[in-house]
């Protein structure tokens, strides 16, 4: 029995994390503390905000004193850490942020697991999980081969600085105190609940409401996808088989350029409003209501800055060591993602028109 602290757990992974935790370890503890930040959504865990296991405080990981508490009061042994702030564009126009939460907020977060779980003379069975992102090795040729564990670390945006620096930081409390730690380096997810900038869910949205979809440059670049309740199994094995002290890279083995993956999703799109003709009617903006094909949508806009080329994971030491392999292929995440967007509507027309951020405000108050 496990008694999790889960940060940034109402973030995209970190709440389809919680759901996966609590369906398969349904006696552990799981306690979110997560700080509500544009990306954050209290709405993606209101199906477990009832279960007794479960815990929500909404906090900052850089508010010491809190998670030292929430660690030595709730008795916790495990942290999985991914709270941050995750967009490669909001790095390049505000890189603050970044550096601010993902480097100082990882160290505080360090700091109090040190003071509760390593005081003097008294160390408590404990495990600190980092969540990073394969964005830390830096960007690939064509041709080169996959990232691995050993591949030198080569940040290019100020997002996969910030990580990097934090992976860094955890290591150091593992060699020098002795925190029990271990590292997932991951490649891009999909999923349910994703925040409506990142490529996939803005995609899906700008279909319904008939919108284009900007695609940066050429849609040359190429990232490795990986379904997001993979990433959650991953990080499963990691915490009950993985070696503490060690990395292990997390992917989909699924490289797409960024045209080939929205061409696929378009084609998935037009196939479900074909299968399904009620969503014409709910529908009626989207791209197959008004007879046209979702590829049409398709626009190419100015290029990112520093726009990495290709990433690309292997996966051989979490396949041996781990027996990790992504389950789910791309075709039947993409549908499953889709089909979710469809059936949740109210999640994201809440985020986009602004009303889930009024409510939150009136819970706890404006920021
Ligand atoms: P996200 O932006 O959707 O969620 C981040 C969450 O962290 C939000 O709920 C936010 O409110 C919370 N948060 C931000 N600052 C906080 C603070 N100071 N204190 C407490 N909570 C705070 O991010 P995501 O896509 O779910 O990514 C989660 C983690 O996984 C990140 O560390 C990211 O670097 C890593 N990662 C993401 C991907 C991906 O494809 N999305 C891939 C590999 C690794
Ligand atoms: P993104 O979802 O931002 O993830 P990351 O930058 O962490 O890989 O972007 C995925 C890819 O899609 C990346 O190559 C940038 C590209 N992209 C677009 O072409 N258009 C967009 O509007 C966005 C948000 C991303």
């Amino acid at each position: 029995m496990r008694r999790l602290l889960v940060t940034g757990g109402a973030g995209f992974i970190g709440a389809n994390f919680v759901h996966y935790w609590l369906d398969r370890h349904p006696g552990d503890r799981l306690v979110v503390v997560d700080a509500l930040t544009y990306a954050g959504n209290l709405r993606s865990l209101d199906s477990v905000a009832e279960r007794d296991e479960f815990r929500f405080v909404h906090g900052d990981i850089r508010d010491q004193e809190l998670i030292e508490s929430l660690l030595a009061d709730e008795g916790l042994d495990t942290i999985v850490h991914f709270a941050a702030e995750s967009h490669v564009d909001r790095s390049i126009s505000g890189p603050d942020a970044f550096f601010d939460i993902n480097v100082l907020g990882t160290h505080s977060l360090l700091k109090a697991a040190r003071t509760v779980w390593l005081a003097d003379g008294a160390p408590v069975a404990h495990r600190f999980h980092h969540v990073s992102t394969d964005e830390v090795y830096g960007d690939l040729s064509p041709d080169d081969p996959a990232f691995t564990e050993t591949t030198p670390y080569a940040p290019n945006s100020p997002y996969a600085a910030s990580k990097a620096a934090a992976d860094h930081a955890v290591r150091a409390y593992w060699k020098t105190y002795g925190l029990q730690m271990t590292i997932s380096n991951c490649s891009n997810n999909y999923g349910p609940f994703h925040y409506p900038e990142k490529l996939i869910p803005l995609a899906i949205v700008n279909l319904l409401h008939g919108k284009q979809i900007p695609i940066y440059g050429d849609g040359s670049n190429v990232r490795d996808w990986l379904y997001v309740a993979d990433h959650c199994r991953g990080i499963e094995r990691i915490l009950e088989r993985g070696r503490v002290g060690r990395t292990y890279n997390i992917g989909g083995e699924c490289e797409k350029t960024n045209l080939e993956l929205i061409h696929e999703l378009c084609r998935l799109t037009d196939e479900i409003f074909e299968e399904d003709t009620t969503l014409k009617l709910r529908f009626v903006e989207a791209w197959p209501s008004r007879g046209d094909s979702c590829r049409d949508a398709v626009t190419f806009v100015t290029n990112r800055l520093g726009h990495d080329r290709r990433y690309a994971i292997d996966i051989a030491r979490a396949r041996s060591e781990l027996e990790f392999a992504p389950k789910v292929d791309f075709e039947e995440g993409l549908r499953r993602t889709i089909r979710w967007y469809l059936d949740n509507m109210e999640w994201w027309k809440s985020v986009m028109d602004g009303s889930y951020r009024n409510w939150i405000d009136e819970q706890y108050g404006s920021r």
